[in-house]
């Protein structure tokens, strides 16, 4: 069986505070978030090449130590994270098998550990439709007003945060996203745009440290995880 994998790395870190580079070329524990979040992936066997979605006009990329590895290539991103994912889907099109899987990992994700990738390889591995990484939810959930006042407490039974790598075989996953959306409306990830073909997808329970940095504070906590990882 043969992987690739699909690294969007094209956003534009609106959430993130300040004029520095975008959040996937901020250093932490002695490599960026997008070196840290394409290392599982390096070792990984059977795996074809590893697709790094790009911004039109990134000037980071290039300066990674991993810029030059062989099994990793660039594609142009786009205006959403679906359109990024596609054009990832795009670079590979000419190699790729229906049948193959595709792993699509957010570069801002830098704590994906080897366990958790193994498990969501192993426990895909002859599924029909798919999956992904994802965290029960913990916490009791409150809806807001518009004045940051408790609307509604909300049932948190079955309720999971999804998490990346998504898994899903190529022909699947290409149909899924060819799906058309409006500006602001694509799926925020790839298994809803395979729930709108009424399929699926399975979660496989991964661990909720692997974060997305999004905001500044993220940079700290993803710094000492990584540093305890190591340490231990
Ligand atoms: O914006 P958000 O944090 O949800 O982005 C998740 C991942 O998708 C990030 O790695 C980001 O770089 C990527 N992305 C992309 N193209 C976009 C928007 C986001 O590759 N247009």
């Amino acid at each position: 069986m043969k992987y690739w994998v699909i690294v969007p790395a094209a956003g534009s870190s609106r959430r993130m505070a300040g004029s520095g580079p975008p959040k996937q070329y901020l250093q932490l524990a002695g490599r960026s978030v997008i070196e840290w979040a394409i290392a599982p992936f390096i070792e990984l066997a059977n795996c074809e090449r590893i697709v790094v979605v790009l911004a039109e006009h990134d000037r980071h990329w290039r300066k990674q130590s991993l810029a030059r590895h062989p099994k990793i290539s660039t594609a142009t991103g786009g205006a959403e994270r679906v359109d990024s994912v596609r054009a990832g889907l795009r670079a590979i099109a000419a190699d790729v098998a229906e049948d193959d899987w595709v792993l699509v990992h957010d570069a801002a994700r830098p704590c994906l550990r080897d366990t958790d990738l193994s498990r969501l390889i192993d426990e895909l591995a002859d599924d029909g439709v798919g999956g992904l990484l994802a965290a029960p939810l913990v916490d009791t959930l409150k809806r807001a007003d518009v004045s940051d006042r408790v609307q509604a407490t909300v049932p948190r039974d079955a309720l999971w945060r999804a998490l990346t790598p998504q898994m899903f075989r190529y022909g699947l996953l290409d149909r899924a996203l060819r799906a058309e959306h409006g500006p602001g409306a694509g799926p925020t990830d790839e298994a809803q745009a395979v729930e709108a073909l009424g399929l699926q997808p399975r979660l496989v329970r991964g661990d909720p440290d692997n974060i997305k940095i999004t905001l500044p504070e993220d940079i700290e906590r993803a710094t000492r995880l990584l540093k305890s990882w190591s340490a231990s």
